[in-house]
């Protein structure tokens, strides 16, 4: 089985400051790079900062500083908040670097090469808060002013010389591929979507700017820059250092497993990069996944709106694992979802506090109270204990497939379902009435405990932080975390020390007035 793993995030625009909508592509990207990793994948893992463009250059034009430097400065700000979410990214890209600009260029002129691209002229809408083209009918007027009417941001009308991809060319090949790979796009009402939109027609693409220098010149005429979507796309290949398509990186992660994005940039993803590979004759990624939004206020982020919300104040606030899993658990993911401090406090108090870190306070106490402080021993399994602990054995392989289909909220069940079965067990047991049945106080103990591990290993990728502390009760770490042990019940070593831990998650005290 090639258990490799290639998963990419957006490269974000550096014209402000990060916001939980970045925060939220990457967190997620995270869980899966996290889960694949403990199922025994070589993970890549990308994110990074797309950099040129007429948004950009006008960001910096407005601080009166040079572009580079700019994103040289917010950049790092996206750098830092992928540490600060505890990203597991094995590369960053920034399209600034040398690295890209080679690919990018290289891509070029494969297409020129190939009769795909050609030079004319370019008359219509474009975005520049979007980088988008947007052609009559995708325009409206509200109040003299013209409005994409998909992203609600300003048009302008522009006329210049451009070149242009033949997108046109590649309609019906994008037709037949969406038949023949059901699950390039994903989730599947978003599919029908691109689908309706690719047979409405696909007119060709200007794939060049005149008017303005920051970007990455077209190969053999410095008047044109390449167009920011064609130069972004390509980072995903770019990181792989493409051209070079023998390299070992490119080699073990090409065709990408997936590509995840937010539905807003789906058409650029499920349209114009396939039709950029099949021009160039490259693989397509394997899937293309869009969420949702994050709401503020019902309405998307943007700064336009003001309505941004701070992925740093929150984790200041409240920490970082319970802001992943609330977005996790909270955001029904492939629709949109509302930030609500009220829901979040909530997630901590009952679900990490009450659920996830009571168990684990309360069976170690007992364990260290009346096992000597050591993982005692099991003498014989009960009907009950085997009920609990078979479980996960029973669930691994749909566990696996739910993921594989980007099954978020099937698998948050699972364990919201667990942590309350877990509670739930230790309770009916009643260990402390066993006191004269030592052989049964222990399996029940040793039971806890293994279900306590085996939940821990499952919530790992959505809170790496708490569980590698919740670990240290048995001296686990990281590399220990294993998916396939989920299935094991005699994982526990006898004898072997039971550490007293921290508590978890302290819980947020409600003012209910
Ligand atoms: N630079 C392009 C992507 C190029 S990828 C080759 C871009 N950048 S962005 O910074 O504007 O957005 C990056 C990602 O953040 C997008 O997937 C977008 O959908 C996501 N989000 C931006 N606002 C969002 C929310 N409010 N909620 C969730 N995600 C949203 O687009």
């Amino acid at each position: 089985m090639d258990k490799k793993f290639y998963i990419t995030t957006p490269i974000y625009y550096p014209s402000a400051k990060p916001h939980m909508g970045h925060a939220y592509s990457s967190i997620i990207a995270d869980f899966f790079a996290r889960f694949k990793r403990i199922d025994g994948f070589d993970v890549q893992f990308l994110t990074g900062t797309d950099e040129h463009g007429l948004k950009i250059q006008r960001s910096a034009e407005k601080q009166k500083i040079n572009p580079l430097e700019f994103c040289n400065e917010i950049s790092q700000t996206f750098r830092n908040l992928s540490e600060t979410l505890n990203l597991t990214n094995t590369d960053f890209i920034r399209t600034t670097e040398d690295r890209h600009k080679k690919s990018v260029q290289h891509l070029w002129s494969q297409l020129e090469k190939n009769d795909d691209i050609y030079l004319s002229k370019y008359s219509g809408w474009y975005s520049v808060s979007d980088e988008a083209f947007y052609n009559d009918d995708e325009i409206e007027d509200i109040d003299g002013v013209k409005r994409s009417i998909s992203s609600k941001s300003t048009v302008e009308w522009i006329e210049e010389e451009s070149y242009f991809f033949r997108l046109s060319k590649w309609e019906k090949s994008l037709l037949d591929y969406y038949e023949s790979h059901p699950n390039f796009i994903g989730p599947e009402s978003r599919k029908n979507e691109v689908i309706s939109f690719v047979k409405s027609g696909l007119k060709d693409l200007s794939v060049s700017r005149k008017s303005f220098s920051w970007g990455i010149n077209v190969p053999n005429n410095k008047d044109h820059v390449i167009y920011v979507w064609l130069d972004a796309l390509t980072n995903y290949i770019s990181a792989l250092n493409y051209p070079d398509t023998n390299n070992q990186l490119f080699r073990n992660f090409w065709p990408a497993s997936m590509h995840l994005i937010g539905k807003d940039i789906l058409r650029f993803h499920a349209v114009y990069w396939p039709a950029f590979l099949l021009a160039a004759k490259i693989d397509l990624p394997l899937r293309v996944y869009g969420h949702g939004w994050i709401l503020s206020g019902d309405e998307k982020m943007s700064k336009s709106k003001g309505n941004i919300l701070d992925p740093i104040e929150i984790i200041n606030e409240y920490g970082l694992d319970p802001l992943r899993y609330y977005l996790i658990k909270e955001v029904s993911f492939g629709n949109d979802g509302n930030i609500s401090q009220e829901r979040l406090e909530d997630c901590i108090n009952s679900d990490l506090a009450n659920n996830f870190g009571n168990l684990c306070q309360r069976v170690t106490a007992f364990a260290i109270k009346n096992c000597s402080g050591k993982i005692p021993e099991k003498i014989k399994f009960e009907k009950d204990d085997l009920i609990i602990l078979n479980k996960f054995k029973d669930n691994l392989e749909n566990i696996r497939s739910k993921i594989d289909k980007q099954n978020l909220n099937f698998y948050i069940d699972y364990i919201v379902n667990s942590l309350f079965e877990a509670n739930k067990y230790f309770n009916d047991q009643e260990p402390w009435k066993k006191k004269d049945d030592i052989i049964r106080l222990n399996t029940i103990v040793f039971t806890a405990l293994e279900i306590i591990r085996k939940i821990s290993f499952l919530l790992y990728p959505i809170i790496p932080g708490s569980v590698l502390k919740a670990l240290k009760i048995f001296n686990l770490n990281e590399n220990d975390i294993k998916l396939d042990d989920i299935s094991e019940n005699e994982f526990l070593i006898k004898g072997n020390n039971i550490n007293k831990i921290d508590i978890l998650f302290k819980k947020i005290e409600k003012n209910n007035d």
